[in-house]
């Protein structure tokens, strides 16, 4: 992590951030009438950010707001003066509300998050926030730290190039990662996968020299809210070159590292859920292969049988994610499960359609409203957002084939429901499936999400499963 905190009574450090609510408070805090002046008119023109240099160091004052995600905002651009100074220790007092200051902390810490893993002398530059008692509640600031290390778990994952994480490896730093948090982890290596028939994770690393993985996570607690266990499903494809259907470079290729962004969230969700030790059952399930033309390679048109005996005729090896997801959907049956989320950068169509903004959603019949009106709190809470597509039966008639029980390829529209109503084959139990292709990799930054991995989605879910 690059950052750490203190809560103290008296701050040491010289260099402070002020939160208030209005401007009238800062008649009181700086008791100078010349720089009250000054101040409001800096906060008048720079966003509510305003900062100034006196005789002990630099002091920025920022307006809070009752919206969240403009107190985050506002923390990054705090964050972005402190790096112009180089200043590495920060006070934070506030007059302000708790979840205020929550969300005003929230962007500081997110805002630090660096990959520096392959940058050759690098060092560690480590911002230490001291946060004055009456700000946040010891308890919010454990927990909030769990979830931006979460996210950054996410982060580091689908910013890894699969030069390094190739399936096994990146099923061996899951069950690192579960060591470490405290959830459990079963590997199916491709012996495994083999024996157990799961003939779309099977026919997407064909034409691969690495071997696929599949991995089971489960966290369980002895005071579990829930009857049934709650299972999220992760899309592990550790890259996608689009196999004999091959993407053309350099445009689409270039970032497909990132098409394991789906497991990544579910790892980073199960760490943050055992770390933060809320009282659920769940279990996560990634399936890890890359997507490669090899000589051995499923060719347009082959018809596979998947792991739930079902027939797919493969007519584009791009449409990869589908059918490795499809496996891991039908084996999420066996734990009768209360619901099942699923996380993938599925389609170029939910990037085009929303772009990074959102994730798309869609739902089958048994999925509950209130559980779907509270993941659209969390959405709008976390600033993850979700916007649902319809998924009306017309369709799944798009994905039938003439010669298999079904395609992995849609029609000329629709491409993010076609995929959708594909993996939708292979449930039997309430459950939601979320397109992250649009925003789970940035190319530039934006506010306080770095370029690279978002890791979008695990906040979204700890907030959610937080208050299940
Ligand atoms: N991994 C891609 C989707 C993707 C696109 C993720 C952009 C992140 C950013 C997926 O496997 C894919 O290639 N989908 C195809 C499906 C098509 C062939 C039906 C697509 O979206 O073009
Ligand atoms: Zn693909
Ligand atoms: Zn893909």
């Amino acid at each position: 992590m690059n950052f750490k905190t203190q809560i103290c009574k008296k701050s040491k450090s010289t260099d402070k951030i002020f939160l208030i609510n209005k401007e009238s408070e800062l008649k009181a805090l700086l008791q100078n009438d010349k720089l009250e002046k000054k101040v409001k008119g800096l906060l008048a023109e720079s966003n509510h950010v305003a900062h100034f240099f006196n005789e002990d160091g630099l002091t920025l004052v920022v307006k809070l707001s009752s919206d969240l995600e403009t107190n985050r905002l506002n923390a990054n651009a705090c964050f972005k003066t402190l790096s112009q100074f180089k200043i590495q220790s920060i006070a934070i007092s506030s007059l302000g509300k708790e979840d205020a200051n929550y969300s005003f902390i929230e962007g500081l810490m997110l805002s630090t998050y660096t990959f520096n893993k392959y940058k050759s002398g690098s060092k560690e530059n480590i911002l230490s926030i001291e946060i004055e008692e009456n700000v946040i509640s010891e308890a919010s600031l454990k927990a909030l730290e769990i979830i931006v290390e979460s996210n950054s778990i996410a982060k580091d994952l689908v910013n890894e190039p699969q030069s390094y994480l190739n399936a096994t490896q990146f099923a061996k730093d899951i069950v690192t990662l579960g060591k470490d948090a405290g959830f459990k982890t079963t590997v199916f290596d491709k012996k495994k996968i083999v024996a157990m028939k799961m003939g779309g994770i099977l026919a997407v690393n064909k034409g691969s020299v690495q071997e696929p993985a599949f991995v089971i996570m489960e966290h369980k607690h002895a005071k579990a809210k829930n009857k049934k266990t709650i299972v999220l499903v992760g899309k592990g494809v550790v890259y996608d070159t689009g196999g004999l259907s091959l993407k053309p470079t350099p445009n689409s290729m270039d970032m497909m590292k990132c098409d394991m962004g789906g497991a990544a969230v579910v790892v980073g969700v199960m760490s943050g859920l055992a770390k933060l030790d809320l009282p659920i059952n769940i279990v996560g399930l990634v399936s890890l292969t890359d997507n490669r033309p090899g000589l051995d390679a499923v060719a347009p048109g082959d018809v596979i049988t998947m792991y739930s005996g079902d027939t797919v005729e493969v007519l584009n090896t791009d449409a990869e994610g589908r059918l490795v997801m499809a496996d891991a959907l039908h084996y999420a049956k066996k734990y009768d499960p209360e619901f099942v989320f699923d996380f993938a950068t599925l389609t170029g169509a939910s990037a085009a359609a929303i772009g990074p903004e959102g994730t798309v959603c869609m739902s089958n019949d048994t999925m509950k409203t209130d559980v779907k009106q509270k993941l659209f709190a969390s959405g709008h809470k976390t600033q993850e957002r979700l916007a649902e597509f319809p998924m009306w039966k017309e369709y799944g008639d798009l994905i039938k084939s003439d010669i298999a029980d079904y395609k992995n390829l849609g029609g000329p529209y629709g491409g993010s429901i076609t995929a959708g109503k594909f993996l939708e084959v292979f449930t039997d139990y309430p459950w939601m499936h979320f397109d992250i292709a649009g925003p789970a990799f940035l190319k530039a930054p934006t506010g306080y999400r770095q370029a690279g991995g978002t890791g979008v989605g695990v906040r979204l879910m700890l907030d959610f499963l937080s208050n299940y």
